[in-house]
């Protein structure tokens, strides 16, 4: 038995946080992630890079960026993609520590470019922003970078003594920054540090994608240890002023943070998150290799909601269609959907994890960590794969991202008043 996925994207060996630089360049997909290639923890980042031509099957490639120079002497964090003039532009934060117990830091924007999106060379004017912004900290990354009527725009995770918050700022070569002003942040409420931020237009919106640290849980809501949500409002790059809502969870289960999007070349807004949660126990470990991202997800706004479905090409991965009439089934490389008429329980990888209906509360219980909300759930799709499991309510209405451990043979069951019980066996991608 191993815990290594069929379907999702693992490192092939060593620790992987964040999804980065994702793009789509020359036709090809591309996936980047925080890398440590030397051994199953995190320590000094790297940049891993694989290509795909349809996000499902990914082909591992040299790492791309290491640390090295001065300005990202002890990791090259988190960031993004932009291609400019047909060179593909990677945006990412060097990391400096500044004492021995890795606490005070210089955090830097560089730049890295590759014609062959292959071989990349850190940019001559790195770095590009290393002043720490004006109501922000040293804590200052994970550049996010898009372009918009013919003007290059950058957004920062940072904080204050007490508050996470994103600074714009904008370019007209991609290269010389200027610095516009917090945008985002200072409520109180969400916080001390916001990473990963990503601005994006959606449906006629601008959504802001943060992964918050510090949130207090409050009722059933903010359970992780970290939280990845999102604003849905309106975007003035003038003022420049960020207008929104109220702060959303984006997924509802265990393991889901660093989320990160792109566009591709059929206008889908692509969504890839990293599928672990900071400080827990990671049982992949004795394997040689730490950590999974998720399933792709297409995204929409519906009713000022963000809905995640997975990319149409998931079911390129659907081998056998079985309408189920036993209640129990076994396999690593499952999807399984049905409709709830009434209550239901599914009973995942022996009893390692449980997934409820109850009236209109839906729980899933991982050994007795629960995660619970209230929603009219009449749909579902559901995926094993080895040691994780996501749950699309309503076609992604809400979603459930976890990884689960099995402690044997993955059986799984399901009881209470379902219909059109269907499972589909997928194929080993990876
Ligand atoms: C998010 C994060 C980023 C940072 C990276 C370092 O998980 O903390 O803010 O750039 O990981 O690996």
């Amino acid at each position: 038995m191993t815990y290594r996925p069929h379907f999702h994207f693992a490192p092939p060996f060593g620790w992987m946080n964040d999804p980065n630089g994702l793009c789509q360049f020359d036709g090809t997909y591309h996936l980047f992630y925080q890398y440590h290639p030397f051994g199953v923890e995190w320590d000094d980042m790297h940049w891993g890079h694989a290509t795909s031509s349809d996000l499902i099957h990914w082909e591992h490639k040299p790492i791309a960026l290491r640390p090295g120079k001065t300005y990202d002497r002890d990791g090259v964090f988190s960031g993004s993609a932009l291609i400019v003039d047909d060179v593909l532009h990677l945006y990412y934060t060097g990391n400096v520590w500044l004492d021995e117990k890795r606490e005070a830091l210089k955090q830097v924007q560089c730049l890295a470019t590759s014609t062959d999106g292959v071989t990349f060379t850190k940019h001559s004017a790195n770095p590009l922003i290393s002043n720490e912004p004006k109501g922000g900290n040293a804590h200052v990354r994970d550049p996010k970078v898009w372009t918009a009527n013919g003007r290059h725009y950058m957004v920062l995770g940072t904080r204050d003594a007490t508050d996470g918050k994103v600074v714009l700022y904008d370019s007209d070569d991609a290269i010389h920054w200027t610095e516009r002003g917090v945008v985002a942040g200072e409520t109180g409420e969400h916080g001390w540090i916001w990473e990963c931020p990503d601005l994006f237009h959606l449906d006629g919106q601008d959504v802001l994608l943060i992964s918050p640290q510090g949130m207090e849980p409050n009722g059933d809501r903010y359970h992780n240890l970290h939280q990845c949500g999102y604003f849905v409002g309106e975007l003035d790059v003038e003022t420049p002023v960020y207008t929104h809502g109220a702060f959303t969870e984006l997924d509802y289960g265990h393991d889901f943070y660093a989320a990160q999007t792109f566009l591709d070349d059929q206008g889908r807004r692509i969504l890839i998150a990293w599928n672990a949660m900071w400080k827990r126990d990671w049982p992949e470990q004795a394997e040689g290799w730490t950590n999974q991202m998720t399933l792709p997800r297409e995204l929409s706004l519906q009713d000022g909601r963000l809905v995640m479905t997975p990319i149409e090409e998931v079911k390129t991965l659907r081998q056998t269609c079985e309408i189920l009439q036993d209640p129990t089934f076994e396999g690593d490389a499952l999807e399984l959907t049905f409709e709830a008429v009434g209550d239901f329980t599914l009973h995942c990888y022996g009893n390692t994890a449980t997934f409820s209906k109850r009236g209109d509360e839906f729980e899933l219980n991982r050994n007795g960590d629960i995660r619970r909300i209230r929603a009219n759930g009449r749909t579902f799709r559901i995926f094993f794969d080895a040691s994780s499991i996501e749950i699309f309510v309503n076609d992604g209405e809400y979603v459930f991202s976890s990884r689960v451990y099995p402690a044997q043979q993955a059986r799984h069951s399901i009881s209470g008043d379902v219909k059109n019980l269907t499972l589909y066996r997928l194929a080993t991608a990876t």
